[in-house]
């Protein structure tokens, strides 16, 4: 397939790399030589990105391209990151567990994490000798900020013995007083791994209560919440399923027990995605966040995605533009008070020692 017209765009190109911009002069004119430079990634996002805005992104996606290769970086994205760069830029991509373990595998010099201050913040517990960039350092998220380590020694004291399990969505200090970290994809086996009738499941409340209906360990939850899934309801689910009569509903832990009900599948955001490669459903809706449509929808545009828009305002604030800064400054590297890090680093790495088992790892079907 063909690249954006030239002459049509060249306009809102050119004036999208202004002399105010850091780093305009890294820059590249829009025009073939570009358009042939980033024609791989154009082919690979022109069904879900209006063709006049490539000529904007191009310049990035070449740009940043090259810094990689001067920097000896890897770029990791989360599927909820937008179409240009998880398409356009990103070494690998997944969800926050594939992130971490991938984060642990890299021999890079400079990790560039494209996602939210805690999937940095692992990624350096992994990499304490690596440059690990978060291009902009207030992507933060709600679950992160429900709870405190100081919450957490006050739980312990509640309930002696009961070990605590937390949500990679979690500052380092809150990791740190922790035994054992999970993430939406793992949940359940972390937590039957432990060989204990009780758990705390912490912060988030919806994924500890999903938790809760796939084992018979007692969870105990916290009452945390994403701001990006806690806003569906039931009955917009019910409204599309009117509709379209063979819609498939897929939805992420995180949403509220009431729409989880309403799900055919639910799972992590990898296991959304898996699902949907899959089984190639007519119509589908993906009850997460807005990018994680796109994405998958550049991987099938034979299915139907119907598309409930809830952003993430966190992971939104990384842009190409901010990309390329953070690997041209070495801006926004993260890092970690080391007493933390010891201790936080045991958290995450019990998670990655947790062997997946044969029960669904990462995803469920709802009967
Ligand atoms: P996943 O681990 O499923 O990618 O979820 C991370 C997240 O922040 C979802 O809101
Ligand atoms: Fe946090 Fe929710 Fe954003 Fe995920 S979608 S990063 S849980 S605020």
């Amino acid at each position: 397939m063909s690249s954006p017209d030239i002459s049509s765009v060249s306009k809102a190109s050119s004036s999208h790399v202004s002399p105010s911009n850091g780093s305009a002069s890294e820059l590249l004119e829009w025009g073939p030589a570009l358009a042939a430079a980033t024609h791989d990634a154009w082919t690979r996002v022109q069904d879900v990105i209006p063709e006049v805005e490539w000529p904007v992104h191009a310049p990035y996606v070449e740009a940043i391209r090259r810094w990689k290769e001067r920097r000896n970086a890897v770029i990791l994205a989360h599927n909820y990151q937008t179409p240009e760069i998880f398409h356009g830029v990103a070494d690998l991509t997944g969800d926050s567990l594939a992130l971490a373990r991938l984060a642990a595998e890299t021999d890079a010099d400079v990790i560039v994490l494209c996602g939210v201050h805690f999937m940095a913040e692992t990624a350096k517990l992994l990499n304490p000798e690596k440059t690990v960039l978060i291009p902009d350092a207030r992507a933060g998220c709600s679950l992160a900020d429900s709870i405190t380590a100081a919450d957490i020694r006050l739980l312990r004291e509640r309930y002696p013995g009961v070990p605590v399990v937390t949500y990679v969505n979690t500052s380092a200090e809150v990791k740190a007083e922790s035994d054992v970290c999970c993430t939406s994809s793992n949940a359940v086996q972390v937590v039957e791994s432990l060989g204990v009738d009780r758990v705390l499941c912490l912060p988030d409340e919806y994924l500890a209560k999903w938790v809760a209906t796939q084992t018979d360990v007692e969870i105990i939850a916290w009452k945390g919440h994403c701001e990006v899934h806690e806003r569906f309801t039931p009955q917009e689910l019910r409204d599309y399923r009117e509709r379209f009569d063979d819609l498939v509903i897929i939805a992420h832990p995180e949403c509220p027990p009431e729409v989880l009900d309403e799900a055919d599948f639910v799972g992590s955001t990898s296991a959304m995605a898996n699902y949907v490669g899959e089984r190639t459903p007519r119509n589908v809706v993906m009850v997460t966040e807005c990018s994680m449509s796109d994405n998958v929808a550049a991987l099938h545009p034979e299915v139907n995605f119907v598309r409930p828009c809830n952003l993430c305002p966190h992971m939104k604030r990384i842009t190409l533009p901010k990309i390329l800064e953070s690997l041209i400054r070495l801006d926004g590297a993260v890092e970690v008070d080391e007493a933390v890090a010891v201790r936080a680093r045991r958290a995450v790495e019990r998670m990655l020692d947790v062997p997946v088992s044969s029960k669904p790892s990462v995803g469920a079907l709802v009967s």
